[in-house]
């Protein structure tokens, strides 16, 4: 067996270990942040459970940290407090990025971690099965569900060689985008295997395994193996090792390869992660903004290197540059090392441990701007700056742009950088998270608080035989969940008050859908959005079909959906139909009069939906009969607790 089947079988619970088969499987540990987090938790409350259930839940809050008026504090303490009322671990704002703090503290080599976070994957790095997830599945993992998914596919990377010059583990996950796509990745894991396995460190693995979730990858691995060892131990963590590789004689379902020898710093040119070309293609091209951090290259090795470039020199005037530790560990190191220092003084501006300018938290470019980063997405609008041009590349490549103000051919950057090592005194900071009482009757003593950015859950409709509606609003491929819940802090601070929210579904792509969907829905029919091909590709963010819902938005009729999305849309009751003729697309217009019969799915799952004015469309829909029972429902909490 590969490793992701060794992991499975362990925790399997329902289904068959066959592709596309309908699996049911244990999970260990959930994490959520605070964007998705405190719906996460208003739907793990409206379950009715006294615990959360898993061996681990950690509540971390790092996206909406600015505090800007009463929200954002409202929800934190919330999250705290709902943490220790039913057992979790809270992370409070300034300790760092989930996915940093989660692989250096509680991430663990063959279990299963299920996340409210899209870069959930990046535990994989340690040999965790981590998989992103809408927040709802992640309430019900907490409350001891199983969590279902398809089998997927199982790739294997071969890695040869290993890395030369200036080329990091960041270009080797811009390669595989380069050469797969971002839709490259939907229904499979990636298993890291060859000879360049042994040479990448566990942060340089969660780099490559973080950005998994830019292919559309259901997770990424690595083997556990010495030297995931040696990271566990520097973490004071030897206990939580494993040894975990493949059978030699294990198969996969498909093999990529790359050498790392031929490896050369790339870039993500504006507005796709997969826009990649050699970062010596742009030399000459003016950087108005450097950010380094955010949960793919925030560790201490990273920082480090790129303090070490800096030393003794400036960064460029024009060229606003800032960093984000990925923890308050990293941050630690790089003080006691003398790195930050080093940073400091050439002019980098140091920013709080948390996700910051990667969803356009603070340090938006200016208008116009180039900025580069060493995040993960550069979606059109997502720094913050509608019009920003961003870049993605390595932290290396970063800090040569702050230094000369543009981008540079690497031949002219001089000696590469060594790869830093651990420093031998690593502080603890084990202190700075709250753990739950042990005594569930103690922890019933905690209050929940509440203020007025938190609302409760609306009870949603159950689907009926007919949909009857219009087409209120079509768009074309390739739409993020960017597009249709637009991040922000004024936007992302409203999460936990979906009214409210709502009034922002699509406001970037059409300012009249809102009202538009709300008509539609206030003369009692069902909306119906019309898209191309992989709809909702992007984050997990779930309120981008519950605000939807909301808005009365019973169907979405797309060329293809994305993963978790399409999950998403199930889970809250909105049934997701695939045009059968693609051409169909181009005949459905705005305003389309459309009539559903929910009841005529054929055994191929195929209906015909009557459209005004043009006869009959055909649809179909890839739902399981689980999956369709749940949106006839209503959505996945009305099916729980009908269940019940
Ligand atoms: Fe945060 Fe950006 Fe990662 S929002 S979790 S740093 S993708």
């Amino acid at each position: 067996m590969n490793i992701a089947e060794k992991i499975i079988k362990a925790h399997l619970v329902g289904g068959k270990m066959e592709t596309g088969s309908e699996i049911a499987l244990r999970v260990d540990q959930t994490l959520t942040q605070d964007a998705t987090g405190t719906m996460a938790w208003l739907q793990f409350e409206a379950l009715g459970r006294d615990s959360v259930q898993t061996e681990l839940s950690v509540s971390y809050v790092d996206h909406n940290t600015l505090q800007m008026g009463f929200k954002n504090p409202d929800d934190h303490q919330f999250l705290r407090t709902v943490a220790a009322r039913y057992g979790a671990v809270y992370s409070a704002p300034g300790t760092g990025i989930c996915h940093q703090l989660h692989l250096e503290n509680f991430a663990k080599p063959a279990k299963i971690l299920i996340g409210s976070d899209s870069h959930t994957p990046t535990a994989g790095g340690i040999g965790c099965l981590a998989m992103g997830a809408g927040g709802l599945s992640v309430a019900l993992s907490m409350a001891g569900e199983p969590y279902t998914i398809s089998m997927p596919q199982i790739v294997e990377v071969r890695l040869s060689g290993t890395l030369q010059g200036f080329a990091q583990a960041k270009d080797i996950i811009l390669e595989l985008l380069r050469l797969l796509g971002t839709q490259g990745g939907v229904g499979k894991i990636f298993e890291y295997t060859g000879e360049g396995v042994a040479s990448l460190s566990v942060p340089e693995r969660a780099t490559i395994t973080n950005m998994g979730a830019e292919l559309g990858a259901t997770a990424s691995l690595f083997p556990s193996d010495n030297r995931t060892k040696e990271f566990l131990s520097k973490m004071g963590r030897e206990d939580d090792w494993i040894f975990l590789e493949a059978d030699a004689n294990a198969r996969y379902d498909d093999c990529v390869e790359i050498d790392l020898t031929k490896l050369v710093p790339l870039a993500a040119k504006p507005h796709m992660p997969d826009n990649v070309v050699p970062v010596s293609e742009l030399a000459g091209m003016k950087v108005d903004q450097v950010a380094m951090g955010s949960c793919t290259n925030s560790s201490y090795a990273d920082l480090k290197q790129v303090a070490d470039i800096m030393k003794g020199k400036f960064v460029a005037r024009h060229t606003d540059t800032c960093v984000s530790p990925g923890s308050r560990q990293v941050l630690s190191m790089l003080m006691e090392d003398g790195s930050m220092t080093s940073l400091l003084d050439s002019g980098v501006r140091l920013l709080e441990c948390s996700c910051g300018p990667c969803i356009g938290m603070g340090s938006s470019p200016h208008s116009a701007g180039v900025s580069v980063r060493t995040f993960n997405r550069n979606f059109e609008g997502r720094s913050g700056t509608k019009d920003a041009q961003v870049y993605l590349v390595s932290p290396v490549t970063a800090a040569y742009c702050a230094l000369n103000g543009c981008f540079t051919d690497p031949k002219t950057w001089g000696i590469p950088p060594e790869k830093p090592q651990f420093p031998e005194y690593i502080p603890s900071i084990k202190h700075h998270f709250s753990y739950p009482a042990q005594d569930e009757e103690e922890r019933k003593k905690t209050a929940v608080l509440r203020g007025p950015n938190i609302v409760a859950l609306e009870s949603f409709a159950p689907l009926g035989a007919e949909l009857q509606g219009e087409v209120v609003l079509k768009v074309g491929d390739g739409i993020t969940t960017d597009h249709i819940m637009p991040a922000g802090a004024e936007i992302t601070a409203l999460r936990s008050n979906i009214p409210v929210i709502s009034e922002y579904v699509f406001s970037r792509v059409d300012e009249n859908f809102v009202s538009r969907a709300k008509n539609m829905r206030d003369s009692g029919k069902c909306g119906f959005i019309v898209a191309g091909k992989n709809y909702g590709q992007g984050s997990s963010r779930e309120h981008a079909a519950l605000a939807p819902r909301h808005l009365g938005i019973r169907a979405v009729m797309a060329l293809s959906f994305a993963r978790i999305h399409r999950a998403n849309l199930i889970n809250f009751g909105i049934l997701p139909l695939i045009f059968e003729n693609a051409e169909d697309y181009d005949n459905l217009v705005l305003g389309a009069k459309i009539l559903v019969n929910t009841l005529e799915f054929d055994e191929n799952n195929r209906a015909a939906a009557e459209v005004e004015g043009l006869g009959k469309i055909c649809f179909k829909h890839d739902l399981s009969e689980q999956e369709f029972q749940l949106v006839r429902a209503g959505g996945l909490l009305n099916f729980i607790k009908n269940r019940k």
